[in-house]
């Protein structure tokens, strides 16, 4: 139906409206202004980033998160966003010849599986099933048993070491991926006694946990808030730092992958990545950083202006959190409305979770539909544009995740109110359309 307009709600961007273009441009023009700050700005700057942004993240995280010890500068870097900095992570603390296998939580974030192929994990990818709590990570821990019963990945060449030694890095032998707070696609948000049994099994495979924590800040809930929101999520890199003792090297075994691209906007392409001491400063001795300093150095210091002047906490906590509540509000009850009574399912539901956000609905189609029948005549019948569940299973592996062909990804950041609400009425008139001629 060509004459529709189109509706998106597949695309996982901020609406533009969200977009503070006025604050970007006052810190723009401030550090511009200064000639210190733009000095810096200009230059290559030092390998971990713009000194002033990684002490303002640092104080920024300790406020929102309150972890037990307070987190410091030295454990910020500052990185040109969560995918640019996943490669990094990679170059620096993997080897294909010595890392054995690559573990994600299904389903996971369709655009993070081409950075592992790249650094050489092509066929090397293995999906970890999740339910209302995340990731299974029993299921994690058998399946590393078993491998490491089998004599680990028969592609790895021990005898043959491609990374040389470096005082500055260690190689993992696995790594594992996951957002564990209002995950993508599924927005789910793992249980804490899950994150600190993934922090155990990675200590004992010597795994490295990479979280891209990037929703973290997109929080709400309904009740009354005694505390900030952020001291109720507890971050694997927050666990690592003092369970059981703490980190069993000076390395660790997480790290946070965090990032503006959600809070500010994709083009802004700068984020941060926290962990132990060691790693940060072992992550900045990247080739590519090293020839030239931290990624995003310029847009660095406009961004530390908006920490600064706290422009950035205000921009949260009056527009996009606000916006966002308000958008899944609008969405889920749409969804209850017109799919619900057509036999979908959705996740996660505001009224049963304290609290919720992120971008995404997860939602299930009933039987005997399957989302590549439901998106290919989206497209055809009503011009909307869904997030096919097959998207967001794991590559090369046997899926984990035996309902990804009956889900769809929906994003409430991204179209406006209008849009949101009749995108959900033209998923349902599809819906009724396929069961009616089943
Ligand atoms: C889980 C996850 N990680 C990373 C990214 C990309 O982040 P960045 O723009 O900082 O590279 C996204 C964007 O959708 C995401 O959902």
């Amino acid at each position: 139906m060509a004459s529709l307009p189109p509706i998106d709600l597949f695309r996982g961007w901020p609406a533009s409206e969200l977009i503070p273009v006025d604050s970007l441009k006052d810190a723009a023009i401030k550090a511009l202004s200064s000639k210190s700050i733009s000095e810096a700005g200009f230059g290559y700057g030092p390998d971990e980033g713009y000194h002033p942004l990684r002490q303002n993240i640092a104080k920024w995280l300790t406020d929102y998160y309150g972890p037990q010890e307070t987190i410091t500068s030295d454990r910020v870097c500052i990185t040109g966003g969560a995918s640019q900095n996943l490669a990094s992570i990679l170059q620096v603390f993997t080897d294909p010849l010595q890392t054995e296998m690559i573990w994600l939580v299904e389903p996971t974030y369709h655009l993070i599986f081409r950075p592992f192929e790249d650094a050489g994990f092509y066929g090397r990818m293995r999906a970890i099933p999740e339910d209302e709590s995340g990731m299974d990570v029993q299921a994690l821990e058998r399946a590393l048993e078993e491998l490491t019963h089998a004599g680990g990945d028969k592609n790895s060449h021990k005898s043959y070491v491609g990374k040389p030694a470096r005082s500055y890095r260690k190689i993992y032998k696995h790594v594992i991926y996951c957002v564990p707070t209002f995950s993508n696609p599924s927005g789910t948000t793992m249980a804490c006694s899950r994150r600190e049994a993934l922090v155990r099994v990675a200590r004992k495979y010597d795994a490295l946990v990479i979280c891209d924590d990037v929703y973290d800040f997109l929080a709400w809930t309904e009740g009354p808030k005694s505390k900030p929101i952020g001291h109720s999520i507890q971050r694997l890199v927050d666990i690592d730092r003092i369970i059981d003792g703490g980190p069993q090297d000076a390395f660790g075994n997480v790290v946070s992958n965090g990032s503006f691209s959600k809070l500010l906007g994709p083009g802004c392409r700068v984020g941060w990545a926290e962990g132990s001491e060691a790693f940060i400063y072992g992550l900045s001795q990247a080739g590519q950083t090293k020839s030239g300093g931290a990624p995003s150095q310029l847009m660095s210091t406009f961004i530390n202006e908006l920490l600064e002047t706290d422009t950035l906490r205000q921009h949260l906590s009056t527009k996009v959190i606000p916006e966002g509540h308000r958008r899944n509000s609008l969405m889920v009850s749409a969804i209850r409305k017109r799919l619900t009574p057509l036999g979908v399912t959705f996740s996660p539901d505001p009224e049963q979770n304290t609290v919720v956000g992120g971008y995404y609905v997860w939602v299930k189609l009933p039987s005997p539909l399957d989302a590549d029948q439901v998106c290919e005549k989206a497209i055809e019948m009503q011009n909307l544009e869904l997030g096919n569940g097959h998207l967001f299973s794991v590559p090369g592996g046997e899926s984990q995740c035996v309902d990804l062909q009956r889900c769809l990804r929906l994003c409430f950041m991204w179209e406006d109110d209008e849009q949101l609400v009749e995108g959900v009425n033209r998923l349902a008139i599809v819906i009724e359309a396929l069961l009616d001629s089943e």
